[in-house]
């Protein structure tokens, strides 16, 4: 049976080591396996908080680069901008009559971003679960990856759609589950390792970005925080969080087992070398990455031509979805004559 892959990014360019680690290494590696794998950069969760829009399309463009930089490709896979395809908005309202209120109250990715609002807190920042459940549920998607943080909402996702086809018809979504990876699910913060790394949380020190340069790419991880085990043990386990987190990256961008990246350092005399070794191994992985993404972001015309190919596939996978969400739930005219999805007329 085709196994639809489906996930979605903010629009920055300011994505990291954590982005690139638990989210987008996996989506180069659905492309593989994806009947289809769609990728969506979601300009319209971006305005849940206060943002500029004269920026908010040279973000999109920002990220749109980068994932091609890192190895999506429009042929093998569909990369479009949510706010180019209007199903995504109306889903979500539909959905909201299968959301309970309380379950919104209580996401914590809610609770932190409210709490940090200095002005508004928007209602878009209550309802960004159910867009985001739309997004993945207009694509009847099976399979979601994502980094640890955003189990929460899929979870949620997941009621939404069961509670969804028991109200409304058995097996009108279909109900995704995430892939969350073993290694790598919750890059932490090179200065404060109990927190993970952020565009928004981190500390500017302890957050790589794909777009630092190699110096500061290194002097980020020799500055690393580690423990003060003396002598040091190159190990990992919860009571080592700094150390464990360099020896997860360095597995994960060479693609090896932690266990291998332990074995390696076993004769090493202190955590500078593990610091050394994960410096040059990220400079090195991200080195073609920063190239591409240097060649490919002037083209701005190239970008949109892009998003726009992408739009139109993703346009018609959505409609299918929501003429049988709209039929479903009794919505505005039945378009669906002969269990044909029909244009107006
Ligand atoms: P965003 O843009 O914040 O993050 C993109 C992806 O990066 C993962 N991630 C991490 N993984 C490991 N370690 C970290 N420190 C780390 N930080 C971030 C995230 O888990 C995510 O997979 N709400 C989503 C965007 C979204 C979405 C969707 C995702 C909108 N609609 C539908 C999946 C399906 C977000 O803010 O991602």
């Amino acid at each position: 049976m085709a196994r639809v892959i489906f996930s979605g990014i903010q629009p920055t360019g300011r994505k990291h080591l954590g982005n690139y680690i638990g989210a987008i290494m996996q989506y180069v590696a659905g492309q593989e396996r994806g009947e289809p794998a769609i990728y969506c950069i979601v300009d319209l969760h971006a305005t849940t908080v206060a943002y500029d829009p004269a920026q908010l399309r040279e973000r999109v463009h920002d990220t749109t680069a980068i994932l091609l930089a890192a190895g999506l490709e429009p042929e093998r896979c569909i990369l479009f901008r949510q706010g180019d395809v209007a199903e995504h908005s109306e889903l979500c309202w539909l959905l909201t009559s299968v959301t309970a209120l309380g379950e919104l109250n209580r996401m914590h990715q809610f609770r932190d971003k409210s709490a940090a609002q200095r002005e508004l807190v928007s209602a878009g920042l209550l309802l960004y679960p159910v867009l985001q459940a739309a997004d993945v549920l207009a694509y009847r998607a099976h399979e979601v990856p994502v980094g640890e943080d955003q189990r929460e909402h899929l979870e949620l996702m997941r009621n939404i759609a069961e509670r969804f086809n028991t109200r409304f018809g058995a097996g009108t979504l279909v109900i995704p589950e995430h892939r969350i990876p073993e290694v790598g699910a919750r890059v932490r913060d090179l200065q404060e390792p109990e927190r993970k790394m952020s565009t928004t949380g981190g500390s500017e020190q302890g957050t790589v970005y794909l777009l630092d340069e190699p110096d500061a790419i290194r002097r980020k991880f020799k500055r690393a925080v580690t423990d003060s085990d003396d002598p040091p043990v190159l190990r990992r386990g919860d009571d080592k969080p700094g150390v464990t987190n360099l020896i997860d990256i360095l597995a994960s961008v060479r693609v090896v087992s932690p266990q291998s990246v332990e074995q390696e350092l076993a004769s090493a005399r202190g955590y500078g070398d593990l610091k050394l070794a994960v410096g040059d191994a990220v400079v090195e992985a991200l080195a073609p990455l920063q190239e591409r993404y240097r060649a490919l972001r002037p083209d701005q015309q190239g970008l949109e031509d892009v998003l726009a190919a992408g739009a139109d596939k993703a346009r018609a996978i959505a409609a299918e979805t929501l003429a049988d969400v709209r039929a479903a739930m009794g919505v505005g005219r039945d378009r669906r004559a002969n269990g044909r999805v029909r244009g107006w007329v």
